[in-house]
């Protein structure tokens, strides 16, 4: 079957050196150690040794996969784990994903296939275990499109002025303030309470409340922040903002105070009108600055839209669906759509992504199977990953000649139907 290619730029030159034997398998867990050595040769001093601790609580040896040289109880030489995550998708129900983490190999044994083989092993376990769906955030946005990943999620940086203000009156609410180090409790509750809000957003363990709460602070999580709580009321459950305080100059012209937003968690939109009230609310602040969802209504509230200014935008999460029927089934659809979508997977030529699957779907939940028929649309499976969120028009991915429609009028029911009242957006950093 042929269709558009996965995404693959420029060819990379390989590196010249000693050709050794690779040995690819799980983790032995004596060699934790050295796994996460690889993670702080190549993505720099972020994992610092208490980093090093803090990931141990959250990522378990038996979620890594490891390279080794010289047989399996050799020198580690590359890594790449995976989080168990539920993952909210359009509908407002979720799917199981593995939450791919920690990828890297040595710079002395770049662009020997070492990345192709343990990304190989973790599909093939993720697979085995029942997984339909990898996602990631990726450091080099360039290498995933190759392996099947999608660009599935957007974010934006957004700074807004400190007293900007709302188009109608906001409903007064209860507040209070705590200190995120002894917030684990309430937050838990009103981050479950919201999760089912926006696809994207994934669940957090026990243990990853305690590593973005606690002391040790890295990209992912961590530091002192302070927080405050709409408490609940009637139905509404209530949310959180976690946000701290930044002085930037003692200059009497210059910036002197940002409030720096690391995430605003809301199950109504109430609730979500309240925390922003108050953030913008505080006292002795210039500017805000949050990332926030694309579409966050933020910008809609606001009597001056140009109070808001975009700072950029930016990736997310990636997408690599590895069994179709799985992945396709579990989401909902805004429209009811039968369409038979002829998927190419060169990375996973045999497994449960590649073929013509046809999808009858709806509202209320969808079916997904095998067939021999003709394809309505031919598409990579990264491109498929990057419609399932929600967060891109298949008519913007036929546009860029990534979908092809071989029978007329495919595209459009498909833009319909994968389409999402919210875009998609994970506030989890992993
Ligand atoms: C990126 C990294 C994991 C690649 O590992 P590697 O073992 O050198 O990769 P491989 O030899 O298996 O290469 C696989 C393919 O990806 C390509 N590739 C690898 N790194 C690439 C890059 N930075 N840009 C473009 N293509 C790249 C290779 O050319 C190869 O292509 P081919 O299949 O057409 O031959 C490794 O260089 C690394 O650890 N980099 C720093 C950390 C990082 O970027 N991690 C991943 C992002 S979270």
């Amino acid at each position: 079957m042929s269709a558009p290619p996965l995404s693959r730029p420029g060819a990379q030159r390989r590196s010249v050196g000693p050709v050794t034997e690779i040995h690819v398998g799980p983790l032995d867990p004596a060699a934790w150690d050295q796994s996460i050595e690889i993670g702080r040769i190549v993505f720099g001093d972020s994992v610092s040794p208490e980093n090093a601790a803090a990931e141990h609580s959250v990522l378990s040896d038996d979620r890594v996969i490891v390279a080794t040289e010289g047989g399996p109880g050799g020198r580690v030489v590359g890594s790449t784990g995976s989080y168990a995550f539920d993952l909210t998708v359009p509908g407002g129900v979720t799917v199981p994903v593995a939450g791919v983490t920690n990828v890297g190999v040595l710079p002395t044994h770049r662009r020997r296939g070492i990345f192709r083989q343990l990304m190989q092993r973790q599909h093939d376990d993720l697979s085995a275990a029942g997984t339909p769906i990898a996602i990631l955030n990726a450091s080099d946005a360039r290498i995933y499109g190759r392996i099947g990943y999608g660009m599935a999620s957007r974010y934006a940086l957004v700074r807004v002025r400190s007293g900007a203000t709302f188009v109608g009156d906001v409903a007064g609410r209860n507040l209070s303030l705590w200190r995120s180090a002894d917030a684990h409790g309430v937050l838990a509750g009103l981050y479950e309470a919201a999760r089912l809000v926006r696809p994207g957003t994934v669940t957090r363990s026990e243990a990853w409340w305690q590593m973005l709460l606690g002391p040790t602070e890295n990209w992912k999580a961590g530091g002192h922040h302070e927080v405050v709580v709409v408490e609940p009321e009637g139905d509404d459950p209530g949310g959180y903002a976690l946000y701290r305080a930044k002085h930037l100059s003692e200059d009497p012209f210059g910036e002197k105070i940002r409030l720096e937003v690391r995430e605003v968690v809301a199950a109504t939109p109430d609730t979500h009108a309240a925390l922003w009230r108050y953030l913008l609310d505080v006292d002795l602040v210039d500017v805000v600055e949050a990332t926030v969802p694309v579409d966050d209504p933020l910008l809609w509230r606001l009597g001056d839209p140009r109070a808001l200014g975009p700072r950029g935008t930016g990736d997310y999460l990636f997408a690599r669906i590895l069994d179709v029927p799985a992945a396709l089934s579990r989401r909902r659809y805004r429209c009811d759509v039968d369409v038979t979508i002829g998927v190419v997977d060169p990375f996973r030529p045999d497994g449960a992504a590649a073929g013509t699957f046809r999808l009858e779907a709806g509202g209320d939940g969808a079916a997904c199977e095998r067939t021999d028929a003709n394809p309505d649309v031919v598409m990579g499976v990264d491109v498929l990953g990057s419609l399932y969120l929600g967060g891109v028009d298949a008519a913007v991915l036929a546009d860029a000649g990534r979908i092809d429609e071989r029978r007329r009028g495919s595209v459009e029911a498909l833009a319909l139907a994968f389409g999402s009242a919210r875009a998609p957006f994970c506030a989890t950093h992993f």
